[in-house]
């Protein structure tokens, strides 16, 4: 397994819409393993293929909650697609592994069933609430293109990307 790099707001790659995967294969495999040791090792729950440059439908997610005793629970989805939500919405602060350090509330679906590819390339279905599916959400946005801040008004958007701006100053200078 390989650590993979982490493309941050604003790259382009992150604008783009991503292309579905036609095989769960020996290469998507490694590309799904890479992807959970690099999320892992940046301490995430979710992380989008173009998040590490590579334009394909692909995720992968785990809300174990270390603190509380949980082992990790990887889920592994290729070509994930909502196929029913809720009509009930939550409010919940996300954040994500390419916009660092900051963080906004934003309304998702209290729901979601996911349909998707495992990593056998089996077809599979999750229903979840809770966090998980607001990883969901925010990670299939991810594939269209389509990050949390454009949820967000624009004035939380400009002050949240000023601050964003202040960080990497302040990294530049050590
Ligand atoms: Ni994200």
């Amino acid at each position: 397994m390989a650590k993979l790099k982490i493309y941050e707001y604003p790259d382009p790659v992150l604008k783009q819409k991503s292309t579905a995967v036609a095989e769960v294969n020996a290469e998507i495999r490694k590309l799904l393993d890479d992807m959970l040791e690099t999320m892992y090792a940046a301490a995430g729950v979710g992380l989008a293929a173009p998040q590490v440059g590579v334009l394909k439908r692909i995720v992968v997610i785990d809300t174990h909650d270390e603190e509380e005793g949980e082992k990790p629970r990887p889920l592994f989805l290729v070509n994930p697609e909502i196929i029913w939500h809720s009509e009930e919405q939550i409010c919940h602060e996300e954040g994500c592994l390419s916009v660092p350090e900051q963080h906004a509330e934003v309304m998702r679906f209290a729901e979601v069933k996911v349909r998707y590819l495992d990593y056998h390339g089996k077809v599979q279905e999750v229903e979840a609430d809770g966090l998980l599916a607001i990883a969901l959400q925010h990670e299939i946005d991810h594939l269209d293109g389509i990050l949390y801040i454009d949820h967000i008004s624009r004035l939380k958007r400009q002050m949240l990307l000023k601050k964003l701006q202040k960080l990497r100053m302040g990294e530049a200078k050590e």
